[in-house]
């Protein structure tokens, strides 16, 4: 099977079908994904929260994260693989969007980018796309607005539904490949997903979506802390993983470990 790209990702939304998408942030969890026939691959700028010890997404940077995307793209074989630009670095001008967009596809070897933001970044999203940058845009809520927003909170319910499904409709017509969409009512995500020709993706935006994505550590169970109510936990690495430390703590100390089979 061949890499996964962004017609591939139409197709399911032209046959109803669904696809997945987790986060990624380094070789191991890449390969065992795109190996499991997870179809798209995100080094989200959860990378911040998730890996680099920040307490939200907005303190990470450029730099840091096209390390991370490279591994992730060496390490995918067939999933598409997505970069979230950071805060600050795209919504200065369509420009400065062009510019970031062709680090992360030529430095990050990314085949596309996500954004964060609705109908005013149809100019935007119109530059990347006709520089060869396949865009991903990402509406609902967003977490690189979390403090304009005031605090995360669901959007797009009651009669701010229309207000989404406008920026997706412009969004879609800039050239946008997908519109992902983060903590909406199910209602609201469907009418968006009915109003645009582009596949959708939900985080905590019900099931009417063409794809869902979660972030890894919180689907896997490795995250400490209280989850969000969208989140499904489908192991309990966290605790998997402190036993094997423990043991190997107490092996060590005991003198156990390592045995005559782990030595020259
Ligand atoms: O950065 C991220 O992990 C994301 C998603 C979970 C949508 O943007
Ligand atoms: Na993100």
């Amino acid at each position: 099977t061949g890499r996964i790209r962004t017609q591939h990702l139409q197709q399911a939304k032209d046959n109803g079908e669904h696809f997945a998408m987790l986060t990624a942030y380094e070789q191991n969890a890449a390969e065992i994904f795109d190996q499991a026939g997870i179809e798209v691959l995100l080094v989200g700028d959860s990378a911040s929260n998730n890996v680099l010890g920040n307490e939200t997404s907005l303190p990470v940077t450029v730099d840091e994260m096209l390390p991370l995307c490279r591994a992730v793209a060496r390490s995918a074989r067939r999933a598409l693989v997505v970069a979230d630009l950071p805060f600050g670095s795209y919504e200065v001008s369509a420009q400065q969007a062009v510019a970031t967009g062709v680090r992360f596809l030529k430095e990050g070897y990314a085949h596309a980018v996500k954004i964060e933001g609705g109908r005013f970044y149809a100019e935007t999203v119109q530059a990347m796309v006709q520089a060869g940058i396949p865009v991903m845009a990402h509406i609902g809520f967003t977490p690189q607005s979390e403090h304009a927003i005031g605090g995360y909170r669901v959007q797009g319910r009651g009669d701010d539904a229309q207000r989404l499904i406008d920026d997706a409709k412009v969004l879609a017509d800039a050239g946008a490949f997908c519109i992902l969409m983060e903590m909406v009512p199910t209602t609201t995500a469907a009418a968006v997903d009915a109003a645009v020709p582009v596949p959708t993706i939900g985080i905590g935006a019900g099931n009417a979506t063409t794809g869902q994505v979660l972030v890894w550590q919180d689907m896997a169970g490795l995250r400490s802390g209280k989850m969000a109510k969208f989140v499904k936990q489908y192991a309990d690495l966290r605790t998997v993983l402190a036993s094997a430390a423990k043991a190997y703590g107490d092996e060590v100390r005991s003198g156990q470990f390592p045995g005559p089979e782990h030595s020259f």
